[in-house]
């Protein structure tokens, strides 16, 4: 099926080499010219495992090219996707503006659009209230005489695991009013759904257990819009659920890491998204929480729990923040080296980090940052550039007072203490994510700060 994919973020090209993988032909649609440039070359403009190689395949197949030009894109294909960015404004309210304008281009690729290539179908992907597919719509309906099919199909993917959410998910979402347009969508995803594909490199493997056909929920383009909502907005609960446990276990000196072992084998409960820490961050929960919470106040409800989540999580790094200070008071002359910047690991995104605004807070104190990460020093580079950023978790921790985990990489979780603790100049380490294990750092002379332990 011929596809045009509106948006080349985490989103879109991830959706785009899972189905060029899958045999469609795929156009992907960007305006950013640096971004296409290195599409259109080949390189993906984003850190993502086998998001490359993937690229790689499908260029290769013939079924995945890129271009900038939305009426021609959109002039042949059955499916047009919308996967561009929906952005809060400060006020929390939702920027429905690049989907506006993509609306827009769609409807002046319909007007020239040969009526032998059937009506599309436009497949709302980017995150949105309950309403907005309905709104594009109307926008679409008012800018076009021409018919054209509409849906919400949101999805789930996490950062880092992109592809493989893509490949195997949970579920699939999709909200329509007319039956063709579940019909297109069950014959785009109908190797995805009964899962019949080839899983072997670049693809990452299906894992063990999973089984298919993929559960498919169908249901208006309204409740669909919900689902994504709640769904990141109850895992944004989750974990601001844990962070309270967590304060609460700093108090009565038990160990918020047992806790949340005990609490989350109780199979109504589960154990994801209980990992107590430095609180969420993200392109995805900070922003869909705030705009979930402006979109129920625009109807008059107030959201009560949201509101109290999204504070638990802001104060949540500042805690952290204070507990650093009160250990190593006064901070002008200390020399802090931070492992890890990213929002969290298997990505180079640093929106919304904890460490950027550690560091921020840090510098501010006068102390002397030295920080590192695998992936995201250009990204951070950008963001704030009062620090040190150096390859190696060693030379971080040369002369450190400190040294605050903030984010759990593979690579941080076995360092040679006994090393680090010799060229440190000071001996605390703060565990921003409780992932560091204790005997190997307190057996190298260092004490370990956590969260809730
Ligand atoms: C999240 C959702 O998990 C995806 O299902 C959704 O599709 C995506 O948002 C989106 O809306 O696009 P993502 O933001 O990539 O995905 O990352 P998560 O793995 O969910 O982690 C989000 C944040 O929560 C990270 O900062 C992570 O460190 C933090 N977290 C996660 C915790 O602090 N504790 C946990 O137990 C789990």
């Amino acid at each position: 099926m011929q596809v045009a994919v509106i948006g080349c973020g985490y989103v879109g090209l991830a959706t785009s080499v899972v189905l060029a993988d899958l045999g469609h032909d795929i156009i992907g649609v960007e305006i950013d010219p640096v971004k296409l440039e290195n599409l259109s070359n080949g390189k993906s403009p984003i850190f993502e495992a086998h998001l490359q190689e993937m690229l790689d395949a499908g260029i290769k197949a013939g079924r995945l090219s890129f271009t900038d030009d939305h009426v021609s894109a959109c002039g042949q294909a059955k499916v047009i996707m919308l996967a561009v960015g929906t952005p809060t404004r400060e006020t929390w309210e939702i920027d429905l503006s690049q989907l506006e304008s993509a609306i827009d281009s769609i409807a002046e690729a319909l007007s020239s659009r040969n009526e032998l290539n059937g009506t599309p179908l436009i497949v709302v992907k980017s995150t949105v209230p309950s309403g907005t597919t309905d709104y594009l719509s109307e926008r679409l309906g008012s800018k076009t005489d021409k018919p054209y099919l509409i849906a919400s199909n949101p999805e789930f993917l996490r950062e880092g695991q992109a592809i493989f959410d893509t490949l195997y998910p949970d579920r699939s979402v999709i909200g329509a009013n007319e039956s063709s347009a579940f019909e297109i969508l069950d014959e785009l995803y109908s190797g995805l759904v009964s899962q019949n594909f080839d899983d072997s490199p670049p693809l990452p493997g299906r894992p063990d257990g999973y089984t298919s056909p993929v559960p498919v929920v169908k249901t208006s383009p309204r409740s669909a819009e919900m689902i994504k909502y709640a769904s990141n907005a109850f895992l944004a609960t989750k974990i601001s659920f844990i962070n309270e446990i967590a304060n609460l276990c700093e108090e009565v000196e038990a160990d918020i890491n047992d806790v949340a072992r005990g609490i989350g084998l109780d199979s109504r409960i589960g154990p994801q998204f209980l990992k107590a820490g430095i609180g969420y961050g993200g392109s995805c929960f900070p922003k869909d929480t705030k705009a979930l919470h402006h979109h129920a106040g625009s109807r008059g409800y107030t959201f009560t729990l949201l509101n109290a989540v999204i504070e638990v999580n802001r104060i949540q790094r500042y805690r952290f923040l204070a507990k650093i200070r009160r250990a190593l008071e006064p901070m002008g002359d200390k020399t802090i080296g931070i492992l890890g910047l990213a929002f969290k690991p298997g990505t180079d995104d640093i929106r919304e980090a904890p460490a950027i605004d550690l560091m921020r807070e840090l510098n501010r104190d006068g102390a002397i940052l030295k920080a590192t990460d695998p992936r995201a020093i250009e990204n951070a580079k950008l963001e704030f550039n009062s620090c040190e950023y150096l390859d190696d978790p060693y030379k971080v921790a040369e002369g450190a007072n400190a040294l605050v985990l903030v984010t759990e990489w593979p690579e941080f979780l076995d360092l040679d203490w006994k090393r680090i603790a010799m060229v440190m100049s000071g001996d605390i380490v703060f565990d921003g994510r409780n992932c560091l294990g204790r005997e190997g750092i307190e057996g190298a002379g260092l004490s370990v700060i956590g969260v809730g332990r």
